[in-house]
């Protein structure tokens, strides 16, 4: 770092100051990461030195990030990039950003070991990707309806080096029949009259939170769509929001996956439903 370059904890204390007058839930840790990653530092060695300093660039790049964080741009867009199981996926306005709750879907997967997978609105890939890092011998298959997203997510996928482990489909679900190991899906979940951070409402794709009047609409015309198309498999798991655990239960035994079992987030609340089906090849006669 240039000694006389400005000071990074003069530059921190600011926009700590100006993300809190702003009403920013997490103002210090958004600017420890975001100067971090500016400066090319740990965020604990930026928090234990007082005297570093920042080069001019680096200056001038975090008065821009701080800019873009005060419009309520959330910090993984500002860097693109977000942290994923063990993968770090390209993120920006394409797709939603991968959030922690949703790796329970991952660690369903790692407790099934399916040979092959699929995953009904892959977004930013994240969970297809990981699949495929995390289940080498897994045969991935990811779709989406948004071709930015299919794009993004096929990007991220060539800069992984994953791309011939899953193959990306536009479009809702496979054309059909096809029997899966495991099914997988984030759907969009959020009930239309909900209100939303800024962060959410104003920055990530629509199409990507809003599930109808009480946010189980979408995964109840894919339950339908699977069963038209022909797509199966013995075990299902549903990302979910908070109460819907109930209702979505009650749409897979009536879609075909008579046992269910709603698990609970970190938080306690209601984040994904499994269902199970006997595999026809093990129904007695
Ligand atoms: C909540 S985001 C989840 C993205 C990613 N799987 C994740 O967990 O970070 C939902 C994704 O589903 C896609 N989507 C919405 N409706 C869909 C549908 N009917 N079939 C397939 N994908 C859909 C959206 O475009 C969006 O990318």
């Amino acid at each position: 770092m240039a000694a006389s370059g400005a000071s990074a904890n003069d530059a921190l204390t600011a926009a700590i100051d100006a993300f809190t007058a702003a009403g920013i839930e997490t103002p210090r840790l958004d600017a420890e990461v975001l100067l971090a990653e500016i400066a090319g530092v740990d965020r604990a060695d930026l928090i234990a030195d007082r005297g570093l300093t920042l080069e001019p660039s680096a200056a001038r790049a975090f008065s821009e990030a701080v800019r873009r964080r005060l419009r309520r741009e959330p910090v993984a867009y500002i860097l693109g990039s977000k942290g994923f199981r063990q993968i770090e996926l390209a993120v920006d306005r394409r797709v939603l950003i991968p959030r922690p709750e949703t790796e329970m879907l991952v660690e369903l997967a790692l407790e099934v070991r399916p040979r092959s997978a699929l995953e009904v609105g892959t977004g930013s890939g994240a969970i297809a990707l990981a699949l495929a890092d995390e289940l080498p011998r897994c045969r991935v298959t990811a779709t989406d309806v948004s071709d930015g997203a299919i794009e993004a997510a096929v990007s991220n996928a060539t800069r992984l080096g994953l791309s011939g482990r899953v193959e990306f489909l536009l479009g809702s679900l496979p054309e059909g029949p096809e029997d899966f190991d495991l099914v997988l899906a984030n759907l969009p979940y959020v009930p239309d009259s909900d209100g939303l951070p800024p962060e959410v409402g104003q920055w990530e794709p629509e199409g990507a939170l809003f599930g109808g009047p009480d946010g189980t609409e979408v995964i109840a015309a894919v339950l339908k769509a699977m069963n038209e198309n022909g797509i199966g498999a013995p075990t299902i798991g549903l990302e979910i929001g908070q109460g819907q655990g109930e209702r979505v239960s009650v749409l897979l035994r009536e879609a075909g996956w008579p046992e269910t079992e709603v698990r609970l987030d970190l938080a306690g609340i209601d984040r994904v439903v499994v269902g199970r089906r006997p595999r026809p090849d093990m129904i007695e006669e």
